[in-house]
């Protein structure tokens, strides 16, 4: 297996990935984690029209960064990497092969595939239109799907999400400090050892990273922290709720409720979402109709930043490990803290012989 660090050679270890948080971790967010050392990823939207410009977006910011213009000017290869739901439209995922030629990303990360077969087909399309420089990376939420994805789309990196990650999953799955070790026990049991693994999933700082490390992971992506970004796409209403949420066990719940008023329904069967606990969600438990609902939610969200937080009805996507987010900070500087957090405490833990 070739290690992360040398197959990107602009980042520092431990390896941290910003995670594509659709329309949130867009380029500015992404070539910031890029920059500090990590490696970021663009959110693509559910209009895969503009992964283009998101892509010329990154090119024009990495100028700003030395160390990353001199390896996209020598290797070609654009020091970020994007990602996309193949239930999109064919048409759409097309577009976006059309821009990986282009721009040649240095990864294309795929998510919520109807069937697993699928991630095979992009991946073969993702390493043609990549010519060589663009890897292929695919997340999942079990061993099962981890293991047949590795078999048939053999990707490069595999993102291994446990039940307490942000946003989208499976609906139902396990925490990743057995989700982690498990897939990659089955991965050696079936001789597949050319694969790298990251956690995501409930990592919120340095202690996270390190238990992932400890785990077997080669890596940590994290959303939810990054949501509390300089550089993160979001409103300042959601921004809040992310640093005021805590006890995300008893506050988060993965739901579909959100997905029905937002309209995001194309989601496969066996996939909902975890957001913060709001009002929409409390109506949905008592009974409340859902045209009732989205009323009201439609209504919310015209209130701006104030449809947002506990008696507010705008949906806030998180992860249990919210309460550990308890500032907003440069992204670059999450990364910096993260990976000399994780480094101290991997000291602090072991044994002076
Ligand atoms: C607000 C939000 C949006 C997300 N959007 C996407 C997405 O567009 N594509 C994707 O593959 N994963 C998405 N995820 C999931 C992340 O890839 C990752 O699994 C998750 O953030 C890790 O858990 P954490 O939030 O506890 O760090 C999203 C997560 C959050 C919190």
């Amino acid at each position: 297996m070739v290690p992360l660090a040398e197959q990107y050679p602009w980042t520092t270890l431990p390896f941290i990935v910003g995670a594509p948080m659709r329309q949130l971790a867009m380029a500015r967010l992404a070539v910031e984690v890029s920059a500090a050392g990590g490696f970021g990823f663009i959110g693509a939207g559910e209009s895969l029209d503009e992964v283009d410009s998101y892509l010329e977006q990154a090119a024009s910011l990495v100028k700003g960064h030395e160390l990353l213009q001199t390896y996209y000017e020598k290797s070609g290869v654009l020091p970020v990497g994007f990602g996309f739901f193949d239930w999109a439209p064919a048409e759409d995922l097309e577009k976006c092969m059309v821009a990986v030629k282009k721009w040649k990303p240095a990864a294309v990360w795929q998510f919520g595939a109807y069937k697993n077969q699928d991630y095979a087909v992009w991946a073969e399309k993702i390493r043609k239109m990549g010519e060589g420089k663009t890897q292929v990376w695919i997340q999942v939420g079990s061993v099962a799907d981890a293991l047949e994805v590795a078999k048939t789309a053999r990707p490069d990196v595999l993102v291994v999400q446990g039940t307490d990650a942000g946003g989208h999953g499976l609906e139902t799955g396990a925490g990743i400090i057995s989700l982690l070790p498990e897939v990659a026990d089955a991965l050696d049991a079936t001789g597949i050892t050319d694969i790298n693994l990251i956690a995501a999933g409930g990592i919120m700082d340095g202690r996270g990273v390190a238990a992932t490390l400890v785990l077997g992971a080669n890596g940590a992506c994290l959303g939810t922290r990054f949501l509390a970004s300089e550089e993160a796409n979001i409103g300042n209403g959601y921004r809040q709720e992310v640093i005021r949420a805590s006890d995300g066990g008893m506050n988060t719940a993965r739901t579909k409720i959100y997905d029905k008023l937002r309209g995001t329904t194309l989601w496969p069967v066996g996939y909902n979402a975890r957001g913060v606990l709001n009002q929409s969600f409390h109506d949905h438990n008592a009974g409340l109709a859902l045209e009732e609902n989205r009323k009201l939610y439609d209504e919310a969200m015209k209130q701006g930043d104030a449809g947002w937080g506990v008696n507010g009805r705008i949906t806030t996507y998180a992860g249990t490990g919210v309460g550990l987010v308890k500032s907003v900070m440069k992204g670059g500087d999450i990364v910096k803290e993260l990976q000399q957090q994780a480094l101290r405490r991997l000291e602090a833990v072991t044994p002076k012989l």
